[in-house]
């Protein structure tokens, strides 16, 4: 048995350009199969130009492996063989062709493509005892998609993670959102990646910033004052430092802005004693589930020995531990970078 590619898989004659070659053959339907070279395991006749094509259906992609007998003659240069009088070329769309030759088997070549192409040659000169593969085929499948914090993947269409699968991220709304509001997809493509509309990187969930879930209209200012209802100024934080109490907002999902006067007695307070509450609205309420400090930054500029500077009274205070928000937590936007603001104007 040379080639056991019959006769019968010849006939997709458009895409099979035997009429071009000497040997060879075209495999459209069948998902395993042997291939060697004409007279294998005898040596090749001379001036072949054999051309082998398998295509099979788009959700599989191809493998070969070629057995350890593998010899085809090669020129040895000084840069190692060079495949000049005989070899196999292996073609797979979009790559670089593979130009093999030589005494060592390439072993297992996967392909990530549903079609590949095998041009034999061999030269009037040396001789080439040939090559003999076993192909095989395996659905191609992407794998689960990379998760999305705050966020979650659903499928639109195909079956599982396989191939032309296509499916959705999302952003847990109304906390987060993707990045420019946009729906990214992504599809399975034939190299086994989940490939995207824009790119193909997982996207990352953005927190929202100032859009309570609920708001307050009636009480725009402190003059009598009433109760703020629940979730209405999700990005307030109470401070305990040491027991003084101040207060701070939420700008990010792991930081806090507060006043460097609350941070600094005389010096910057020791991290370990600033504990912060989020989510509450009433004093009285049991302090519960603290978040720390990382780290505390002044504004370098802030020098207020005999409390009677104020300017630059701002500290920066990074969390241990980022922050999932929800209808009671959420950040405050920050002005444009740039923004200018009249002092003394409220709002
Ligand atoms: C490749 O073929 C060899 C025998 O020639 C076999 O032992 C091996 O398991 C095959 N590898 C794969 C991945 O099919
Ligand atoms: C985003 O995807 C969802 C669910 O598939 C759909 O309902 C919505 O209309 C899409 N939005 C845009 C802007 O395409
Ligand atoms: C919001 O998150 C905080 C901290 O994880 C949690 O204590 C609180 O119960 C959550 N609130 C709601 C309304 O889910």
């Amino acid at each position: 048995m040379n080639s056991s590619i019959s006769s019968s898989y010849y006939n997709n004659s458009c895409l099979c350009p035997l009429f071009l070659v000497s040997c060879g053959g075209c495999i459209f339907d069948k998902n395993k199969g042997h291939l060697a070279s004409p007279r294998y395991p005898h040596p090749s006749p001379p001036l072949l130009s054999c051309l082998y094509i398998i295509t099979v259906e788009p959700s599989l992609t191809v493998t070969l492996n070629f057995t350890d007998s593998f010899h085809i003659d090669s020129m040895d240069t000084e840069q190692g063989p060079s495949c000049v009088r005989h070899w196999l070329q292996v073609s797979i769309p979009d790559r670089e062709p593979m130009k093999l030759c030589g005494g060592k088997s390439p072993g297992l070549i996967a392909t990530n493509s549903n079609t590949v192409r095998l041009d034999y040659h061999t030269d009037d000169e040396g001789l080439s005892r040939g090559w003999s593969l076993d192909y095989s085929t395996y659905k191609i499948d992407c794998g689960e998609p990379e998760p999305l914090l705050n966020g979650g993947v659903i499928f639109l269409s195909g079956f599982q993670y396989q191939y032309r699968s296509v499916i959705q991220y999302h952003c847990n709304e109304p906390f987060y959102t993707l990045p420019g509001g946009i729906n990214v997809t992504f599809t399975c493509e034939a190299d086994r990646k989940w490939r995207s509309n824009h790119n193909d990187v997982t996207p990352t969930c953005i927190p929202v910033c100032g859009k309570p879930t609920k708001l307050i209209s009636a009480y725009q200012r402190i003059i009598g004052g009433s109760d703020a209802p629940d979730d209405t100024i999700p990005w307030q934080v109470l401070m305990n430092i040491d027991g003084a109490r101040g207060g701070g907002m939420v700008i990010g999902d792991r930081w806090i802005m507060t006043a460097a006067n609350v941070m600094s007695k005389g010096n910057q307070v020791s991290k370990e004693t600033v504990r912060m509450y989020m989510g509450l609205t009433d004093l009285k309420t049991q302090l519960v589930s603290p978040v720390y400090a990382a780290s505390i930054h002044i504004h370098p500029e802030y020098n207020n020995p005999n409390n009677v500077d104020f300017n630059h009274d701002i500290a920066l205070i990074k969390l241990q531990d980022v922050i999932t928000f929800n209808s009671s937590i959420m950040p405050i936007c920050l002005p444009a970078e740039g923004a200018t603001y009249v002092t003394g104007v409220m709002g």
